[in-house]
């Protein structure tokens, strides 16, 4: 308190002098703040024991808005606070852009061996999804290793550093920061957890080889059991719960059900032949394909063959499957037989395990949402998005990436994007979708409003041709969008969607 009210008269004092070098601030300090680089180190790699953390390469905006915390004092603490209040906003902002600057540390020094190492992984790479807690990595990205302006990296900070904000969330002595994320993430985790998802990033490196960071996480690896669900949660009694990770069948069989998940999970990455886009599977079929209301395998796989107004037809479940790989992944169906389809139908024959052969079972699909009082409208669809998407999916719709290219974000439109045939591409189907799964971590929190209006936004810009194209968007319009449930051949801002496409190339 003490260090607080002297920081503040400092910065009062100087609040009419303007630094602003950031290097100079790091580096040798200026009046009233001491060289960052005497706590955060030369290179901003941090001081691991003193619980000092690394402030080089993080987000610029990430690393203000942390200042500004401290310096207002939302974000509570009594080393950071006088330090940050002694600086000017144009401080704040230099010495922000200089870290931001600073190279990724290489490696650290090797961190003692983690407490609990798969209940740390798990919630890393997997989650915990029995209450709503997605993988710190989808946010966090491949490793942790940090994605955009806003999420900023979990390794090269210590054990200490990471668990104390933890329980700062927990405690409000940290602002909830954007959407208020981390505030809903942190009180989801048990004080064990917090020690074990700490010290799991603490022993990551933080600059692994560029090969391993092209890799998306938990492809292959599979951590240990997510922890199990409290069997006194209502989500977890009243559906289908297919079969733990730790339970995948070893032997050929579980060979070929691993596969699945992999491609499942890394569909770029594992079946690139017959993908055109960023997408996964798991893009909108969350958890894997294991979560109810997210279009669920298991669900999936005890309802079909089943016949389909689409295709006016009865289709296998394989054939179900090339559809997304047409539509969803704007690429090309694999052949029947396919392995790539062979292995994506054991992994979802392998979570039905036990599932009834019933195709109103429940937690199948997206749970279908009325449309509104006020029908959908774009202006307001566009308010919602700018609030509650762009953080993640950017201002553009593009998604975003890693260094390395890994799409922790999937582009919502614009040509890596799903096409104009995709299931998503329906208003209804989006909505649904949205409303159960969006924004992630923090689903159901949209009215039913907002979810038609931000689907009816999204559905509203161009993406790539439906491969049904006639030659005429009038022509495929009438063919296959006539419903009143796509955008696909009407006019917004004076263009026409779907005619900007032009013939569906083939990706090959
Ligand atoms: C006397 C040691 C010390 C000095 C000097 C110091 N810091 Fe810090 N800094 C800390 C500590 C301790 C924390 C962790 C605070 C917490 O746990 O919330 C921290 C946290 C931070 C954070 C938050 C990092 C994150 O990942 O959220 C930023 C940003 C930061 N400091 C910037 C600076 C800048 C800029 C300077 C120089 C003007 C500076 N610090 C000088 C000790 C110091
Ligand atoms: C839904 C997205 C999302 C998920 C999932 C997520 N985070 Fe975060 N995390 C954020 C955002 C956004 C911030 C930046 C907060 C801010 O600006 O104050 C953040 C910041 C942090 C920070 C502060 C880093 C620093 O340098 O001070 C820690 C620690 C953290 N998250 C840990 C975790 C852990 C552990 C998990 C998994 C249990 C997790 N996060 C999952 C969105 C997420
Ligand atoms: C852009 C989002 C998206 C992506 C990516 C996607 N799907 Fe889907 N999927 C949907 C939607 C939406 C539906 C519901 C479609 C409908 O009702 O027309 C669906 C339905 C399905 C179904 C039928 C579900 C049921 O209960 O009948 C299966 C099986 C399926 N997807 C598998 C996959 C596989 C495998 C992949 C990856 C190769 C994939 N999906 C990629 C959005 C997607
Ligand atoms: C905190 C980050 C975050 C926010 C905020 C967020 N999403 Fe997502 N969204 C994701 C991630 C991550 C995925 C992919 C899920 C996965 O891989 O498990 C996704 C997937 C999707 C998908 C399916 C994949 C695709 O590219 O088409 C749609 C549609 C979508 N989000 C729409 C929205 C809408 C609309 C909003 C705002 C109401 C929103 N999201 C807010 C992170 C976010």
């Amino acid at each position: 308190m003490i260090s607080k009210v002297f920081g503040l008269g400092l910065g009062l004092m100087l609040s009419g002098i303007c630094h602003a070098d950031g290097a100079a601030i790091a580096n040798t300090g200026v009046e009233a703040a001491p060289a960052c680089q005497t706590c955060h180190g030369p290179a901003g790699e941090g001081v691991a024991q003193a619980g000092f953390p690394r402030l080089a390469s993080l987000g610029a905006a990430y690393l203000q808005r942390q200042l500004d915390a401290f310096a207002d004092g939302t974000r509570v603490n009594d080393v950071m606070m006088p330090i940050a209040s002694a600086l000017s906003d144009a401080d704040r902002a230099a010495v922000s852009a200089y870290y931001a600057a600073l190279p990724e540390p290489a490696s650290l020094a090797p961190a003692a061996e983690p407490v609990s190492a798969s209940a740390g992984a798990s919630l890393a790479t997997s989650g915990r999804w029995a209450d709503m807690l997605p993988a710190c990595e989808q946010c966090h990205g491949p490793g942790g290793r940090g994605v955009g302006p806003d999420f900023p990296p979990l390794t090269g900070q210590s054990a200490t550093y990471l668990s104390n904000q933890l329980t700062a969330w927990q405690t409000g002595a940290r602002p909830p920061g954007p959407l208020g994320l981390m505030a809903v993430i942190a009180e989801k985790l048990s004080e064990a957890e917090v020690r074990a998802v700490a010290d799991h990033y603490a022993a990551l490196e933080s600059a692994p080889p560029d090969s391993a960071a092209a890799t998306p996480p938990a492809a292959g690896d599979l951590p240990g059991d997510p922890p199990r669900a409290d069997p006194t949660a209502p989500a977890a009694s009243a559906v289908f719960q297919p079969p733990p990770e730790s339970e995948l069948p070893a032997g050929e069989f579980g060979d070929v059900v691993r596969r699945g998940r992999e491609i499942f999970i890394a569909t770029p990455h594992a079946a690139p032949t017959y993908v055109g886009n960023s997408l996964r599977c798991v893009s909108c079929h969350l958890n894997a394909g294991r979560l109810a209301d997210s279009s669920p395998m298991w669900a999936a796989f005890v309802s079909y063959p089943a016949y389909r107004s689409k295709t006016k037809s009865v289709a296998t479940f394989q054939q179900r499957l090339q559809g997304c790989f047409m539509y969803s992944m704007n690429g090309r169906a694999p052949p029947l037989g396919a392995p790539e389809l062979v292995a994506l139908e054991s992994y979802a024959y392998w979570l039905a395990s036990g599932a009834p052969l019933d195709p109103k079972i429940a937690g199948r699909g997206y749970p279908a949402l009325e449309p509104p009082a006020q029908s959908a409208d774009f202006i307001r669809g566009e308010k919602v998005y700018a609030e509650n998407c762009a953080l993640c999916h950017g201002d553009d719709g593009t998604g975003q990436r890693t260094e390395s290219g890994y799409a922790v974000f999937p582009a919502l439109w614009g040509s890596d994007s799903f096409n104009w045939g995709a299931g998503m591409g329906r208003i209804s189907n989006a909505a649904a979708f949205i409303k159960a799964n969006m924004p992630l971590a923090l689903p159901g929190t949209l009215t039913k409003q907002q979810a038609w209006d931000v689907a009816l936004y999204m559905n509203s810009h161009e993406r790539p041709q439906d491969p049904r194209y006639t030659g005429s968007v009038q022509g495929t319009r009438d063919n296959f969008h006539a419903t009143g449930d796509s955008m696909y051949g009407r006019e917004v801002a004076g263009k026409v969607l779907g005619a900007s496409g032009g013939e569906k190339t083939d990706p090959e």
